[in-house]
């Protein structure tokens, strides 16, 4: 029987998309910036078992109720093959799910790469960027190596590396600030900013902005132009959240003395920044000089439960015969 295993890592926005355009196909509102992590994996296989009767998904060994959000990117991409039999999906994540730490971005690549070459399908880059959108919308970026960029140029879709992991070989620390399953996940939280925060229009509409000015801070390598656009543009992001009804806030106590602790450095010309998603844990860009530093700063801190020490890493891809 075939078995086809993928790996994609993680990837986290610096310039971030919350809010949809068209619910249903799961298209983002707005372009994004972020960059894919390297010591945070996902690994999917992916067989058709003769005796299976119906598709299966098996997430870190416990049996799920259903394919979840990968469901419409199956569809998309039986479409394109005759195979018809019943599929077994087997996901681990060596971080925690579904905590803020892009676990359905990265287990939605491993997934889409894994099972096109299981149906043996050669789906072209835009279908494959489809195929990962229809299970997360930052997923397509989790296709791509290093610093990528999710663009919408005149209304059409595409996703590119803007440069690659040895080009500007950031950090990134990831602060877990809580292991738990976050309460409001990111597509029910982005539906209730759109139809309810009163600073939705202009967060949509003035998005273009950061995203100009993080490509050209990429483009340069300015670590200081990078974390300021970045930095407001996630502080921004999380004012939507927050003034949406109810109110989201995905902050807790420790993110909180995270950010304050940062802060501090920054203010002792440390060149650092942080990004925080739809989750508490903090995530913090520097140059590998000021690694060692930052993570014993962020070790004094009480409530912290780890920290992941992340290169830039790779696109999703097979692995094994
Ligand atoms: O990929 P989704 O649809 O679960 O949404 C991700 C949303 C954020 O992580 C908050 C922002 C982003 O651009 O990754």
């Amino acid at each position: 029987m075939k078995k086809i295993t993928a790996i994609a890592h993680p990837n986290f926005a610096l310039i971030k998309y919350w809010g949809k355009s068209n619910f249903y196909e799961n298209i983002p509102a707005m372009g994004s910036i972020s960059v894919v992590v390297d010591a945070m994996k996902s690994e999917t296989t992916v067989s058709f078992p003769p005796e299976l009767k119906k598709d299966t998904w098996v997430l870190n060994k416990v049996e799920q109720p259903s394919l979840g959000h990968l469901e419409p990117s199956l569809q998309y991409l039986r479409s394109m093959s005759p195979m018809r039999q019943s599929c077994l999906i087997e996901s681990t994540n060596n971080f925690p799910t579904a905590a803020g730490l892009a676990s359905s971005a990265s287990g939605t690549a491993s997934f889409v790469k894994a099972m096109s070459q299981c149906l043996e399908i050669q789906p072209k880059r835009k279908q494959m960027i489809k195929a990962t959108m229809l299970g997360s919308g930052s997923a397509p970026r989790s296709l791509f190596s290093g610093f990528v960029h999710l663009d919408f140029f005149e209304g059409a879709l595409d996703c590119m590396t803007i440069l690659n992991p040895e080009e500007w070989p950031l950090k990134v620390i990831v602060c877990l600030t809580s292991l738990e399953r976050k309460s409001v996940s990111s597509r029910d939280g982005m539906e209730i900013s759109r139809k309810t925060s009163s600073f939705y229009k202009d967060w949509v509409n003035n998005h273009y902005q950061d995203i100009e000015l993080a490509l050209s801070a990429i483009a340069s390598r300015n670590l200081k132009t990078l974390g300021t656009v970045a930095q407001e543009n996630c502080l921004k992001m999380h004012e939507v959240m927050k003034t949406s009804q109810p109110s989201i806030d995905y902050w807790n106590m420790t993110t909180h003395s995270v950010v304050k602790s940062i802060e501090t450095m920054q203010d002792d010309g440390l060149d650092i920044f942080y990004t925080i998603d739809a989750g508490p844990q903090v995530k913090i860009i520097c140059k590998s000089d000021l690694t060692e530093e930052v993570c014993s700063a962020m070790k004094k801190i009480s409530g912290i439960k780890s920290i992941i020490e992340c290169g830039l890493g790779q696109g999703a891809r097979l692995i094994g015969g």
